[in-house]
């Protein structure tokens, strides 16, 4: 009976292994970016997500202090490291062409943002990314300071004083016409043919 049993289980491991094994060997699990995640992959994502941020986010206060210089530096971090696939003040209309390819889409988060969220569930994101997503871990180019200051800008982003405020709809992702790099008229230098000592450094 219990051997029956045993025998019953191995079997269904089995089969499942295998069947795994040919779905991905005939290519039948989808590698493509250009869908949607399912309500499957959402939900095992979300579930695996929050468990970990309840384990692993620091507790306790932010140990960087909330000021309108904290808010303003956070918001130049943004603009620099964040706003390519986050946006700016513009929210969803602001989304770049590198956001809009990305499987599962970033959230534009200034329509779609975190205020909701402790800054330490952000300070654990930005410090680790997320895995399976484009989003990075942050620990090796940002310091844990510069990732409190960009947490506490993020929670307080929707009710800024003045002048963080000012800062904030400043801010382009990289897309605007007003970037030279956009215009449609190639920069001065891109037109300079190159020098002679750089057209020869091919024959090294
Ligand atoms: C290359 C694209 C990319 C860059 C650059 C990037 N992120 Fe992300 N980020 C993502 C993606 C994609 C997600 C969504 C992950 C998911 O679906 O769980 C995400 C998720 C997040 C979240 C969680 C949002 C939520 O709703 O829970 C926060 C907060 C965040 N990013 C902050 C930042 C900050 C701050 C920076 C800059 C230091 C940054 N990200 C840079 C792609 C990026």
């Amino acid at each position: 009976m219990f051997k029956g049993f045993l025998l019953g289980i191995i079997v269904t491991i089995g089969t499942l292994i295998v069947i795994g094994y040919v779905s991905l060997q005939f290519g039948l699990i989808p590698a493509n970016a250009d869908a949607q995640p399912t309500a499957l992959e959402q939900w095992a994502a979300n579930t695996s997500l929050t468990a970990t941020l309840q384990r692993e986010a620091p507790r306790g206060p932010s140990p960087v202090q909330l000021t309108d210089q904290t808010l303003i530096d956070g918001i130049h971090l943004y603009a620099q490291h964040c706003a390519i696939c986050h946006g700016t003040a513009q929210g969803d209309a602001s989304a770049s062409p590198i956001a809009r390819g990305e499987y599962p889409a970033p959230p534009q988060l200034a329509t779609d943002g975190v205020e909701d969220d402790p800054p330490s569930y952000t300070f654990w994101k930005l410090k680790h990314g997320i895995r399976w997503t484009a989003m990075p871990s942050w620990k090796g180019t940002l310091s844990i300071r510069q990732m409190w200051v960009l947490a506490l800008f993020l929670k307080h982003m929707n009710k800024l004083p003045p002048a963080a405020e000012k800062a904030w709809q400043q801010v382009k992702n990289g897309t605007e016409p007003s970037n030279p790099a956009n215009s449609g008229t190639p920069p001065q230098q891109a037109n300079t043919p190159p020098s002679s000592g750089y057209a020869t450094s091919g024959s090294e």
